[in-house]
């Protein structure tokens, strides 16, 4: 920031000012109002994206399906939740090892709110620098086997600022998994970079982008997840370092998913597939599953880290992580690292949840047992009705429709947990299949809705 230069907020004040400066001086302001131009109402009722939704809420309504998402939670969601004052099996919570509502994490929450109180209260680059930070970032980066790591308040703003930062309109590329999550579409969006779309997990085709234009871009990133979020399927991680190397580009690792689920301490990907970590430039992650916080980090590279702190609007002119949370992660990896054996479980459950889901005829996709496992529907509508059913036997699993997924591959996506047990899996895959066979038999789903939809358009809805 140059001193010569104005502050936003200065700048404002003087705008206000002149404003009203020129407001009082009479005959200015009259020209000024007759100046502005004539623009029709636009009230955000009548925006068409709007409308849309007012329109699959009345069909909604009409085939009977509740709204499954902003249920309520009741308490601490792990296995099991309170929903609207009745306990459901939970399959829809990050808490993959148990770890939100663990009593160390609690206490380490509450005590740091008696410490620094609830709030950072300022951007750590000018008023909000805790020494906790320091110790989380401390914390991830040891636990990686990585120079440094950065902390975000947010896990998608943390995409965003950081590939925002790094690459630049036209001259850098991003190469990513078509899968990829939004926030790293958003950060590339934000950066103005040329952006590529690899089929998932088809490292082929990637190897053939990269041949055919990594030498026109400055920077190239390719960028791909740890574990996906919508399949819970891993990509090749060997094949990507040894591409990265011989093509000379960067590789990013989204772990928001496979941080404490993969590898046999939980240390993700790499430790899962024996990579070493210093073989991938950049590793991002989020506070929001396994350590049952909120937030983000990058880790890596110190320089990368320092660019970061420095440069990156979402962590320059954003507001530090709360204390609470902070703490409340570096509490997670304590139990993480004393009981390893959270992980194991967790991975023994979603091979039991795969096994016993084929055994009643469910498709589970790519999902390789790693605490993600959808059950392929495919037409949303039928996807969203399943969900709601099964709500109404006491089962909380969440239904992926497009544009979260591709057309016609929409699904239930189950979140398993070390918590779970047989019985919670075994009365949810019972259900599920009877459940989904009772629909398929009834022919359930988009097309009804189509009908419904064009006869409300028309306001005479028939009988069905
Ligand atoms: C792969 C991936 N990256 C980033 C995020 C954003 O994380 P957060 O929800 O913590 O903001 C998510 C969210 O679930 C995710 O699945």
């Amino acid at each position: 920031m140059s001193r010569r230069t104005l502050s936003g907020a200065m700048k404002s004040a003087l705008l206000g000012s002149a404003r009203q400066a020129a407001a009082q001086s009479g005959p200015s302001h009259a020209v000024a109002q007759a100046a502005v131009p004539v623009r029709p109402t636009i009230t955000f009722r009548d925006l068409p994206e709007y409308k849309d939704f007012e329109l699959q809420k009345s069909v909604s309504g009409f085939l009977g399906i509740k709204n499954p998402f902003f249920r309520s939670h009741e308490g601490c969601a792990g296995a099991t939740s309170v929903i609207e004052g009745r306990e459901c099996i939970n399959f829809a919570s990050y808490n993959y090892l148990g770890l939100n509502g663990h009593p160390d994490v609690r206490e380490a929450a509450k005590q740091a709110i008696d410490t620094y109180g609830v709030s950072a209260s300022a951007s750590r680059v000018v008023a909000g620098e805790r020494d906790i930070h320091r110790v989380l970032e401390k914390c991830i980066a040891d636990f990686l086997g990585v120079d440094d790591a950065v902390a975000f308040v947010s896990g998608h703003a943390t995409n965003i600022a950081l590939i925002g930062q790094l690459l630049r309109p036209r001259s850098d590329l991003l190469l990513h998994d078509a899968f990829i999550h939004n926030s790293v579409m958003v950060g590339a969006k934000l950066s103005g970079c040329a952006r590529r779309a690899f089929p998932h997990n088809d490292l082929d085709a990637l190897e053939t982008m990269l041949m055919e234009q990594a030498g026109s871009f400055e920077r190239v990133l390719i960028c791909v997840e740890g574990l996906y979020s919508m399949d819970g399927d891993t990509p090749d991680l060997a094949r990507l370092v040894e591409l990265k190397k011989r093509f000379n580009v960067w590789l990013m690792v989204d772990e928001a998913h496979s941080l404490g689920t993969m590898g046999g301490t939980g240390r993700g990907i790499a430790e899962a597939q024996g990579i070493n970590p210093h073989d991938v430039d950049i590793w991002m992650g989020t506070l929001s599953k396994t350590l049952s916080g909120c937030g983000g980090y990058v880790a890596g590279d110190a320089a990368l880290i320092e660019f970061l702190k420095l440069t990156a609007p979402g962590f320059v002119y954003s507001v530090g992580m709360p204390p609470a949370i902070a703490a409340a992660a570096i509490a997670a990896f304590g139990v993480l690292e004393r009981e390893p054996e959270r992980v194991t479980k967790l991975n023994a459950n979603s091979r039991y949840f795969i096994e016993t889901a084929a055994k009643a005829g469910l498709d589970t996709g790519t999902s390789q047992g790693y605490a993600i496992v959808p059950v392929m529907v495919g037409d949303s509508v039928r996807a969203v009705a399943l969900a709601s059913r099964l709500l109404d036997k006491g089962i909380n699993a969440l239904p992926i429709i497009y544009p979260a997924v591709p057309e016609k591959s929409a699904r239930l996506r189950f979140f398993l947990t070390s918590e779970h047990t047989h019985t919670h899996m075994d009365t949810a895959i019972h259900t599920t299949a009877c459940e989904l066979a009772a629909l398929q038999k009834a022919n359930f789903g988009i097309k009804a809705a189509a009908v419904v939809a064009r006869a409300t358009r028309r306001k005479s809805v028939p009988a069905l």
